[in-house]
C-alpha cells in the first residue's frame, strides 16, 4: 500500500510521535509512506517528501511536526478538492491520513464524502475535539501551564502582586480550568462562562481580606468579557477564526482599578505548543499512529482514532466534527470551590 500523512491546523507536541508510528508500522508490513508538507497545502500543491526509517529516526521527543503546517482549507481553494484527488492519483496513493484538530478533520470528512479514502488522528492542545477522551499535545500544554503558574505564585507572593495568566483555549476552556486547578490558582476564566468582573474582584478582595496578600488569576484567551472585543487582528483565516488576544491584559487593568491591588499580565502563548511531549503524549501519538495504519489496511474510511477510557478505538470523523467538546458546567463549578 502507499499512504500519504499530512499535520494540518497549529502545531503541537506529539505530531512527530504519530508520524514516526505511521512510518514504523507501515515499513513492518511493506507499505510505502509518503508525507506531505505543511497540511493540506502539500496535497494541493504537490509537494511531498517520502518517509523511511531515517527520516523518522530520533524524531519521538521532538516538538512540532517534521512535516511543517498550515491552516489551508481545500475548501477555500478554486478547484481543491480536484487538486486534492489528482495529487492522490498521480502519485498512486491509496489512503491519506491526516493528522489535525477540528478544522483539518472537518475537511477531511467533507473529502471522505466527496470520494477520498482518508483516516483521521486528533490533535490539538486545546483538547476541544469530540469524539475522543483526549487529543495528544494537550498533556503537554496543560503541564507547561501548570508549571508556569506554579512560578507566577513565587513572584505574585514576592511582590504583593495579582499576576494574571493568559493560556490558550479558543472556544473551549480546558487548559485554563486544568492547569488552573492543578497549579493552585485562585480564579479560573473561561469562554463557557461569561465574565463576570465584579465577582472577580470580589473574590480577590475577599482572599486578601484573609490575609492573603497576592492572587492569581488564569484566563482562557478566548473568555467573554461583557463589552470587550477579545480578538487582535479582523482578518480571519482559512476557517473563519480570528486571532484572538488582549482578554487578560483588559482582565488585569481591571482589576487594578477596581480593587487597588498592583496587578501584573503574563500572556503565555505559544510557549504551550513548543517543545518536547510528555510521556502521556508521546505513547497516545504512539498508539494513535499505530491504529491509524490499521485502519487504513482494513479501508476504514472516513474514521478517525480516538482514545475512549483506556482503550484506542475508531470513530466517524462525522462524529469528532459535529460539534467542540467544552468544559461541562459541573467541572467548573468544581473548581469554584478553590477560587477566593
Ligand atoms: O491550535 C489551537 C491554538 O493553539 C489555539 O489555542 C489558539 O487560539 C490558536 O491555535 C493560535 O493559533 P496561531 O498559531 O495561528 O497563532
Amino acid at each position: 500500500m502507499k499512504i500519504g500523512i499530512l499535520t494540518g491546523g497549529g502545531d503541537c507536541p506529539g505530531l512527530n510521535s504519530v508520524i514516526r508510528a505511521i512510518v514504523r508500522k507501515a515499513i513492518m508490513d511493506n507499505s510505502q509512506v509518503i508525507g506531505f508538507k505543511n497540511g493540506w497545502k502539500g496535497v494541493l500543491n504537490n509537494e511531498m517528501t517520502m518517509l523511511d526509517l531515517d527520516s523518522v529516526s530520533g524524531i519521538l521527543p521532538k516538538g512540532g511536526t517534521i512535516l511543517g503546517t498550515s491552516r489551508t482549507n481545500p475548501y477555500k481553494i478554486e478547484g481543491g478538492v480536484a487538486k486534492v484527488q489528482a495529487t492522490l492519483q498521480n502519485n498512486q496513493i491509496d489512503a491519506l491520513i491526516a493528522i489535525g484538530g477540528e478544522d483539518t478533520l472537518g475537511a477531511a470528512n467533507k473529502l471522505f464524502k466527496d470520494g477520498v479514502h482518508v483516516v483521521g488522528v486528533p490533535k490539538t492542545i486545546d483538547n476541544d475535539l469530540n469524539a475522543t477522551d483526549y487529543t495528544f499535545g494537550y498533556d503537554t500544554a496543560l503541564n507547561i501551564a501548570m508549571e508556569c503558574i506554579d512560578r507566577l505564585h513565587t513572584t505574585a507572593e514576592s511582590h504583593n502582586r495579582v499576576i494574571v495568566a493568559e493560556v490558550m483555549g479558543r472556544h473551549a476552556g480546558w487548559i485554563a480550568l486544568e492547569a488552573g486547578i492543578a497549579g493552585g490558582a485562585d480564579i479560573i476564566l473561561i469562554p463557557e462562562i461569561p465574565v463576570d468582573i465584579e465577582r472577580v474582584c470580589d473574590l480577590i478582595k475577599r482572599r486578601h481580606s484573609r490575609g492573603k496578600t497576592f492572587s492569581i488569576v488564569a484566563v482562557a484567551e478566548g473568555a467573554q468579557l461583557k463589552d470587550h472585543d477579545v480578538t487582535v487582528n479582523q482578518s480571519l483565516d482559512q476557517f473563519g477564526h480570528a486571532r484572538l488576544g488582549g482578554i487578560g491584559q483588559t482582565i488585569g487593568e481591571l482589576i487594578e482599578k477596581k480593587t487597588g491591588f498592583e496587578t501584573r499580565i503574563t500572556v503565555l502563548g505559544h510557549i504551550q505548543r513548543g517543545g518536547s511531549p510528555t510521556a502521556f503524549d508521546r505513547v497516545l501519538g504512539t498508539r494513535f499512529g499505530v491504529k491509524a495504519y490499521e485502519l487504513v489496511q482494513q479501508k476504514k474510511y472516513g474514521q478517525m482514532v480516538s482514545l475512549k477510557g483506556r482503550d484506542i478505538v475508531s470513530v466517524s470523523l462525522q462524529d469528532a466534527v459535529g460539534e467542540l467538546k467544552t468544559v461541562p458546567l459541573e467541572f467548573y463549578q468544581l473548581a469554584e470551590t478553590f477560587f477566593g
